[in-house]
C-alpha cells in the first residue's frame, strides 16, 4: 500500500492512502546510485608491536598485497605510517587508508607511546572539524581520514594483557571503535587460547576499557552479531601462502605437522573478523565513529571554544550571542593589552630617563674631579716654575759675584 503522511506542528500525524504509484518509493535505489557513484572510503589503524602480523593480516583481509616496510626494533619514538589505496569489488570502489603504528612497544620507557596515536586520530578529527566550520564546506567530496576502526594487536604471549596495552585500549576507547585481537593465534594451544581470551575480557571489563560492541538490534544482523561478540577478541592468523589442502589451494600456514587453514573456523576467527569488519558491519563502524566518536571530540572542541547550545527555554539565539560574547571578550582582551603596552613604554621611558640622568651626574662628577686634578697640576707647576725663576736668579747672583771676585784677582796679580 502506499502511504503519504501529512504532518502538522500542533496536529497528530495523519495516514493517507495514495491512490495510484507517485514514484517516491524510489528514493532508496537513487540513494545507492549516488553513494555507489560517489565510492566509499574506510579507515582502519593497526596498533600492535612490531612484526605482530599486521602486515600479513591486513593482506589476508583484503586479498591482497599491500606495500609494506619491515620495522627494525629500534625505533626512538613510536611513528605512524598511513598508505591510501583505491579497491574496487565488482561496482563498489573503496577508498582504503591503513595506518600502522611503527615501533610500537619498543622503547625501554613506554610513557609516550600513546601519545602519537591519539594525536593522530584527534588530528584527524580536527581536520574534520575545520572543514565542518568553513563558510564554504564540502563535506560530500570530503577526503575523509578519520579512524573507523582500530584492530588491536595482543600478542599470543603470557597469560593475559600486558599493562601497556590496557593503558593504550583504556586511552584509545572514548575516540575510536576498537577491535582487540590475538595474533599468530596458530602458536597457542586450543586449551591456552580459550583461557586467553577469557582472562582478556575479564581484564578490559574490570579496566572499564570500551571495545567495539557489534550492533544487534537489527533484525537482519542481530543474530550473527551476537555470536561476534561472544567470540571478542578474535584470535587470528594471517597468511598469503597458497597450501594444497586435498584437492583445494587455501590460504594457510603450512607446519611440519600439518597445515593452519586461515579460513577454516576450527583453527581461528579469520572469517568472523572479516565477516564483521567487511561484510556486516562496516558502514556501522564509519556510523559510530562519526555521531559517537567525533560528536563527543567535536562537542568538548566547541565547548573549548565557547560555544553553547541554545537554552531552550530563553528565545536567544546563542550563535549571536556567542559572537557577542567573544567580541566583548576580545575588546576586553585588546584593551587589556593596549593599557599594559602603554604602560610598560611609559615605564620604559622612565627607565631610560633615569638612567640618563645617573649617566649625566656622573659625568659631571667626573668632569668636576678631572677640573679640580687639572687646577691642582696647575698650581703644582706654577709652584715649580717660581722655584726654578728662583734658583736661577740665585744662580745667577752667585756668578756675578764670582766673576767679581775672578776680575779683582787678575787685577791682583797684574800690579805684582
Ligand atoms: P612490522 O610492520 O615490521 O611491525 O611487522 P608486522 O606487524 O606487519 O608483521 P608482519 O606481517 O610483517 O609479520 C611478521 C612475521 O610474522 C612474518 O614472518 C610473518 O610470516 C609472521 N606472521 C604473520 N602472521 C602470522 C601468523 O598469524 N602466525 C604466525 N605464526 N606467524 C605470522
Amino acid at each position: 500500500t502506499l502511504v503519504m503522511m501529512a504532518a502538522d506542528e500542533n496536529e497528530e500525524m495523519r495516514s493517507l492512502e495514495l491512490s495510484g504509484q507517485v514514484g517516491f518509493n524510489s528514493l532508496p535505489h537513487q540513494v545507492v546510485r549516488k553513494l555507489v557513484s560517489q565510492g566509499f572510503c574506510f579507515n582502519i589503524l593497526c596498533v600492535g608491536e612490531t612484526g605482530i602480523g599486521k602486515s600479513t593480516l591486513i593482506n589476508t583481509l583484503f586479498n591482497t598485497t599491500f606495500e609494506n616496510e619491515e620495522a627494525d626494533h629500534y625505533e626512538r619514538e613510536v611513528k605512524l605510517r598511513s598508505q591510501t589505496y583505491e579497491l574496487q569489488e565488482h561496482t563498489v570502489k573503496l577508498k582504503l587508508t591503513i595506518v600502522h603504528t611503527v615501533g610500537f612497544g619498543d622503547q625501554i620507557n613506554k610513557d609516550e607511546s600513546c601519545k602519537p596515536i591519539l594525536d593522530y586520530i584527534e588530528a584527524q578529527f580536527e581536520k574534520y572539524l575545520e572543514e565542518e566550520l568553513k563558510i564554504k564546506r564540502s563535506l560530500s567530496n570530503y577526503d575523509d581520514t578519520r579512524i573507523h576502526i582500530c584492530l588491536y594487536f595482543i600478542a599470543p604471549t603470557g597469560h593475559t594483557l600486558k599493562s601497556l596495552d590496557l593503558v593504550m585500549m583504556k586511552n584509545l576507547d572514548s575516540k575510536v571503535n576498537i577491535i582487540p585481537i590475538i595474533a599468530k593465534a596458530d602458536i597457542m594451544s586450543k586449551t591456552d587460547l580459550g583461557n586467553l581470551k577469557k582472562k582478556i575480557m575479564t581484564e578490559l571489563q574490570s579496566y572499564g576499557v570500551q571495545i567495539y560492541q557489534f550492533p544487534n538490534e537489527d533484525e537482519e544482523v542481530g543474530e550473527i552479531n551476537s555470536s561476534l561478540n561472544a567470540r571478542l577478541p578474535f584470535a587470528v592468523v594471517g597468511s598469503t601462502e597458497d597450501v594444497k589442502i586435498g584437492n583445494r589451494m587455501v590460504k594457510a600456514r603450512s607446519y611440519p605437522w600439518g597445515a593452519v587453514q586461515v579460513e577454516n573456523e576450527e583453527h581461528c576467527d579469520f572469517v568472523h573478523l572479516r565477516e564483521m569488519l567487511l561484510r556486516v558491519n562496516m558502514d556501522d563502524l564509519r556510523e559510530q565513529t562519526h555521531s559517537r566518536h567525533y560528536e563527543l571530540y567535536r562537542c568538548c572542541k566547541l565547548q573549548e571554544m565557547g560555544f553553547k547550545d541554545t537554552d531552550p527555554d530563553s528565545q536567544s539565539f546563542s550563535l549571536q550571542e556567542m559572537y557577542e560574547a567573544k567580541r566583548r571578550e576580545f575588546f576586553k582582551e585588546l584593551q587589556h593589552r593596549e593599557e599594559s603596552m602603554r604602560q610598560m613604554f611609559v615605564n620604559k621611558v622612565k627607565e631610560t630617563e633615569a638612567e640618563l640622568k645617573e649617566k649625566e651626574k656622573e659625568l659631571h662628577e667626573r668632569f668636576e674631579v678631572l677640573k679640580r686634578m687639572h687646577q691642582e697640576e696647575k698650581r703644582n707647576l706654577e709652584e715649580k716654575r717660581r722655584e726654578l725663576e728662583e734658583e736661577m736668579n740665585a744662580f745667577n747672583r752667585r756668578k756675578v759675584a764670582a766673576e767679581t771676585l775672578m776680575g779683582q784677582a787678575l787685577q791682583g796679580c797684574s800690579q805684582q
